[in-house]
């Protein structure tokens, strides 16, 4: 599959594929480490935009619904709203979260997965308001529970394809017998459905970060949406064929972004005639290079029988995604940068006298000292390790390092684990602004009785 670095948005602006950790501004990171304090997860609101413009202009005809689930903070809501993406909710609490945001009915589509009773209640209670709402059940059992709550409204039935695709096994969605009416019984479902229902879509995830080297089992995924929306088109009109996220985005420095172009033209070929939309819904996409952690190291510890560990403030509970799936991300010393710059500048200064001298990027000086180092957070548990045996520039007590590729699955699976508050948030709009304050202890006994 070939790739593409960079892709002009629709204005014709510049608008890449992917947004390296490198690319960030490092003064301007450590400044908000300085001013907020860290752990610290930054997002940048207009990166959000390009990604909603770059998934639009790929999938020009299909209905792109954004995964809240990546990070349903209100700011990025807002945005993806304002963007013209529905909102994918998969919860209660994200189906509220989305409402909070402005969103109307008609923007949102709640995925119930093994959906307690007062999800349903919510949902139904919100839908009494908000009738233009889609419920999509992935049992036959949620059907027949969503008709004795009275709900006659939009339905679509979430199938499970048989196949599926993804970065981990753990986020492998397709196959697996937890999610979706088995792929046998989905036509009858969805039949049995449309006299209590509006039966509107049909629904299915092959799974999360797909990459190149696995679009064929995404493919065969949508091959048989086609195949079923086909088959119930005599029974019910299908409004929309919805084939789920999943599209990865390049974690590692080396790696190459996914060609989104091609990988609309081989779902629309793959999905075949069919005479509804074709819907995806992609969380990870949309956020994930538009955000970053910032940390500070608290501890550095040499040793002769171990490699470094630099000490951090931010661990699993901070970002859960190296201990939960072994997940790469890219790591930089924002302090060394920042002093090798000021160096370089004052050395220049010297040399010219004229003030004006151009400071080079600090990657090359910071590369050059880097050692290979163990990142460790402050929770008790060896899993709550960033990165082992990676080459970092000189960590020093005080030094604030960027955690890139956070802006997804980040601050959505932090938890409060070993009484942690959670960390703060700001957006960069393009100016920065607090969008979540940070967690405080006495929040942590709040709720005790
Ligand atoms: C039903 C469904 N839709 C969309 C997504 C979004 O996936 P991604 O963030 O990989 O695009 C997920 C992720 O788990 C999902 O379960």
């Amino acid at each position: 599959m070939s790739t593409g670095e960079s892709h002009g948005d629709a204005a014709g602006t510049e608008n890449p594929a992917v947004r390296r950790l490198a690319a960030w501004d490092a003064g301007r990171l450590e400044g908000l480490a300085a001013e907020y304090e860290t752990p610290l997860y930054v997002m940048d609101l207009d990166r959000v935009r390009e990604n909603c413009r770059r998934l639009q202009a790929a999938f020009s005809a299909a209905d792109v619904r954004y995964a809240a689930k990546a990070h349903a903070g209100r700011a990025v809501l807002e945005t993806v709203r304002e963007e013209g993406l529905g909102i994918e909710c998969a919860s209660a609490g994200e189906v509220e979260r989305a409402f909070a945001a402005g969103a109307r009915g008609t923007e949102v589509q709640y995925t119930a997965v093994n959906p307690p009773d007062r999800d349903l209640d919510t949902v139904i209670e919100r839908w009494h308001d908000e009738s233009e709402l889609t419920i999509t059940a992935g049992a036959r059992d949620t059907v027949d529970r969503l008709r004795e709550r009275g709900f006659d409204g939009r339905l679509c039935v979430r199938v499970n394809p048989g196949v599926g695709a993804g970065h981990h096994e753990k986020v492998t969605t397709g196959g697996h017998a937890k999610f979706g009416v088995p792929y046998s019984q989905a036509e009858s479902v969805v039949t049995d459905a449309r006299d209590d229902f509006d039966v509107v879509g049909i629904h299915a995830h092959a799974g999360s970060g797909i990459s190149g080297d696995d679009l064929s089992a995404h493919r065969e995924v949508v091959r048989r949406m086609g195949e079923l929306a086909r088959a119930v088109s005599d029974h019910v009109d299908l409004e929309f064929v919805d084939v789920g996220g999943g599209f990865g985005v390049p974690y590692r420095e080396d790696e190459p972004p996914l060609d989104l172009d091609a990988v609309a033209r081989a779902t629309r070929e793959a999905l075949g005639e069919v005479d509804a939309q074709l819907a995806i819904e992609p969380g990870r996409y949309v956020v994930a290079d538009a955000g970053v952690l910032l940390a500070t190291v608290n501890t550095v510890k040499e040793s002769e029988e171990y490699e470094t560990v630099v000490g951090i403030d931010a661990g699993m509970t901070t970002l859960l995604r190296p201990a939960m799936y072994d997940a790469y991300h890219a790591i930089r010393n924002l302090s060394v940068e920042t002093d090798d710059a000021e160096a370089e500048t004052d050395d220049a200064e010297a040399e010219t006298g004229d003030g004006e001298a151009e400071t080079e990027n600090g990657d090359e000086d910071a590369d050059s000292d880097a050692i290979p180092v163990t990142v460790a957070g402050p929770i008790c548990e060896t899993s709550d390790v960033l990165c082992e045996h990676r080459p970092l520039a000189r960590p020093s007590r005080g030094d604030v390092l960027a955690v890139g590729n956070a802006g997804a699955y980040g601050y959505e699976m932090a938890s409060t684990y070993n009484s942690r508050p959670r960390p703060a948030e700001v957006v960069l709009d393009p100016e920065p602004r607090l969008a979540r304050r940070r967690e405080t202890l006495a929040a942590l006994t709040e709720l005790e009785e």
